[in-house]
């Protein structure tokens, strides 16, 4: 469907105006993703991002990062329920904890090098919060907070796709060997799962673009406010820093890590007012929930994959590994290295990253998906 659409509407648009929608050279077929993401109430940013492009949306996933895995499946069908989407976007249900990280490990770690400014799931439990529409977070991965969910009220768990997660990666790799990217901007565990259920799986889908892995930014964590230091710390690798080694080097085609360039892109007053003058059922969900003082890090990372050549202003490659000493206190950080110094004792995998990014153009994008909406005709 939407590779016939994407073609006529490049015929179109080049006898007419000469915009044409933005394909990979040599791609006859509509580009494949799966999204897998901590998803939270205004996350559906990302689904209407990539409607809004060629790319085939083949299913949502969830995983533990920011909440549990449970309350993040139920805010993707609940994204996808805003605009009609559940019939032709599945969402599967992640594993809901990490390889070997608990609450546990997490806070004695934390005691032992200093408190994360965000925990994700791990954090300690928090009334107040949860009344506020926060989601839950504590040691028990079934429970779900329905204030966090638009209109209060948490979807119907029945409506989750069955297969897990991770067996849905590797069955669409399966399926379309090549074509299918993996959008990551919550923990690593499922993909590191589908990596060990599958070993042909990083080398047979096309692509890893994933949000997370900050370098250098501990001078900026000492140097601001709370927000500063919660902006500039990562919790999507540092809560399961396992999977994260498993996946980083695995043998994908192509790697691109999106991590400090997307600090520098918040929507402001005026765009949220440009939204807010469009009345549809995601700008209300925005006008509830949206929180303007963390930066777009996920849509900025789709962005990049979406539109790599636009979005992208300058970036460089080089090796990364993932520091999984239990001790130390860069615990589940990236560490990098270019070539010539790179570790000779095991195969690391050189990973796109972008130095910057093209402001204006992910907040367009962004604006554009929430005011006119894709519906499941675009995917
Ligand atoms: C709990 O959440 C509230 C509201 O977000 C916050 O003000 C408070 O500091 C939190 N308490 C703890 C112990 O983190
Ligand atoms: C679950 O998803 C798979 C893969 O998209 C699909 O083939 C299957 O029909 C879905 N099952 C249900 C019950 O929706
Ligand atoms: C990896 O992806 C980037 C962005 O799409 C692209 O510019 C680059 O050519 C790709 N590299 C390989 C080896 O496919
Ligand atoms: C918000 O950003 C846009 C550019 O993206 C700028 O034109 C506008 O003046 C900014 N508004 C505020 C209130 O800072
Ligand atoms: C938006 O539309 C809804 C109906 O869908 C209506 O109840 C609400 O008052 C409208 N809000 C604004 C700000 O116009
Ligand atoms: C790209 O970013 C790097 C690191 O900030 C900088 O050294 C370099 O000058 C930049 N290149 C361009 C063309 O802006």
């Amino acid at each position: 469907m939407k590779a016939a659409i994407a073609v006529l509407l490049a015929l179109c648009a080049a006898a007419t105006t000469g915009l044409v929608p933005i394909k990979r050279q040599g791609e006859t077929e509509a580009p494949k993703v799966i999204l897998d993401n901590d998803w939270g109430p205004t996350d559906f940013i990302l689904v209407l991002m990539a409607l809004a492009s060629p790319y085939q949306i083949l299913g949502l996933t969830s995983n533990t990062a920011n909440s549990w895995a449970l309350q993040c499946s139920l805010h993707a069908l609940r994204s996808l329920q805003l605009g009609g989407l559940e019939n032709c976007i599945p969402v599967h249900k992640g594993t809901d904890y990490p390889l070997l990280n608990t609450a546990d490990l997490q806070q004695s770690w934390e005691y032992i090098h200093g408190a994360l400014p965000w925990s994700g799931a791990f954090a300690p439990m928090n009334m107040t919060a949860e009344a506020a529409g926060s989601d839950p977070t504590d040691g028990n991965p079934n429970r779900i907070v329905p204030s966090a969910f638009v209109d209060g009220k948490a979807p119907d768990l029945n409506q989750l796709n069955g297969t897990m997660a991770a067996a849905f990666m590797v069955d669409m790799v399966r399926e379309y060997p090549g074509e299918v990217s993996i959008y990551a901007a919550g923990s690593f565990t499922n993909i590191a799962l589908a990596i060990r259920l599958d070993p042909t799986f990083a080398q047979n889908a096309k692509e890893l673009v994933f949000m997370g892995g900050y370098i250098d930014t501990n001078l900026l964590m000492v140097t601001g406010s709370a927000n500063e230091a919660d902006i500039n710390s990562d919790i999507n690798i540092k809560i399961d820093p396992e999977a994260a080694k498993i996946v980083l080097t695995a043998d994908w085609q192509n790697i691109t890590l999106v991590g400090n360039a997307a600090n520098s892109v918040f929507l402001n007053q005026t765009d949220l007012e440009e939204i807010y003058n469009v009345n549809n059922s995601f700008s209300q969900a925005m006008m509830q929930y949206f929180q303007a003082y963390f930066p777009l890090w996920d849509a900025t990372a789709l962005a990049v994959m979406l539109e790599p050549e636009t979005v992208v202003t300058n970036s460089t490659d080089f090796f990364v590994d993932v520091d999984v000493a239990w001790y130390s206190p860069y615990y589940g950080n990236v560490r990098a290295s270019q070539q010539m110094y790179a570790p000779k004792g095991q195969t690391l995998r050189s990973v796109r990253y972008p130095f910057a990014v093209d402001v204006e153009r992910v907040k367009e994008l962004v604006r554009d998906a929430v005011m006119q909406p894709g519906s499941c005709e675009d995917n």
